[in-house]
């Protein structure tokens, strides 16, 4: 299981201390990885903090250069060299706000594996998709566009966007769909290993029930990602969840 902590553009430096502070003496379990995702300009920060921790650091999104003229951009080079092990890819926010396009997060997805960085790419239709009945054959035309291929190991979130931010999350039914038609689209793209995570409104009240889904290989959390308590209690249902399969 994955435990993702997209931290968006929050939280100062002060508080990312007393998050970590409140950590201390909690047992991460080694089933369960936890990763948490800061602005760019704290990466270097978190890192300092975490390092002794079994925390892993990842960044909200990268361009697909190495280097060159790109004012703004940040390498995936510069994020591996300061740490990351994870980045977020093609997030709902960047496609809406910057017109990240498909193509666009493929060729950031092939530079991140080169820089040894491991991509989240995420998906989610909108909700006039999912009421007009297009929901599945959308999420079908994103993967075949922004998937890379022949890659040994990707993880792909599903982000319905009228989930995020807004406490309404999909239907079990609805998630298992939509996961099991993401690992069948991984493997007609030739990718080693897919971990599916589902991301938009998860909380500590409904945690559980969605790590239960087949499918679900962990969650992607915004909002309840800021709180240490949300955050740990989310963490324990994913550490519960690996331990009634088990
Ligand atoms: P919320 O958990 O706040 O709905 O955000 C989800 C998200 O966008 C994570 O990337």
């Amino acid at each position: 299981m994955f435990i993702a902590a997209n931290w968006k553009m929050n939280l100062n430096k002060k508080k990312i201390q007393e998050f970590i502070t409140d950590l201390e003496n909690f047992e991460f379990d080694d089933g369960v990885k936890a990763c948490i995702f800061p602005s760019f300009i704290f990466i270097d920060y978190l890192y300092s903090l975490i390092s002794d921790k079994s925390i892993s650091l990842g960044s909200q999104n990268c361009h697909f250069e190495k280097n060159g003229a790109f004012t703004g951009d940040i390498s995936p080079y510069s994020l591996k060299e300061c740490g990351c092990e994870y980045v977020i890819l093609g997030h709902s926010e960047r496609r809406a706000q910057y017109n990240e396009d498909n193509n666009f997060i493929k060729k950031c997805a092939y530079s991140a594996i080169d820089a040894g960085l491991k991509p989240i790419i995420c998906v989610g239709e909108s909700i006039e998709i999912r009421n007009s009945g297009n929901a599945i054959n959308f999420i079908k035309s994103q993967l075949d566009e922004c998937l890379p291929e022949n890659c040994k190991d990707i993880y792909i979130a599903y982000e319905p966007m009228w989930s995020i931010g807004t406490g309404i999350i999909p239907s079990i039914n609805q998630i298992e769909e939509i996961h099991s038609i993401i690992k069948i689209q991984a493997i007609k793209k030739n990718i080693g290993t897919t971990k599916v995570l589902y991301g938009g409104s998860v909380k500590p009240d409904n945690a559980e029930k969605i790590m239960s889904i087949d499918n679900v290989d962990g969650t992607l959390i915004g909002g309840a990602s800021l709180n240490v308590k949300d955050f740990l209690a989310i963490y324990c249902s994913a550490v519960k969840q690996i331990k009634v399969i088990s």
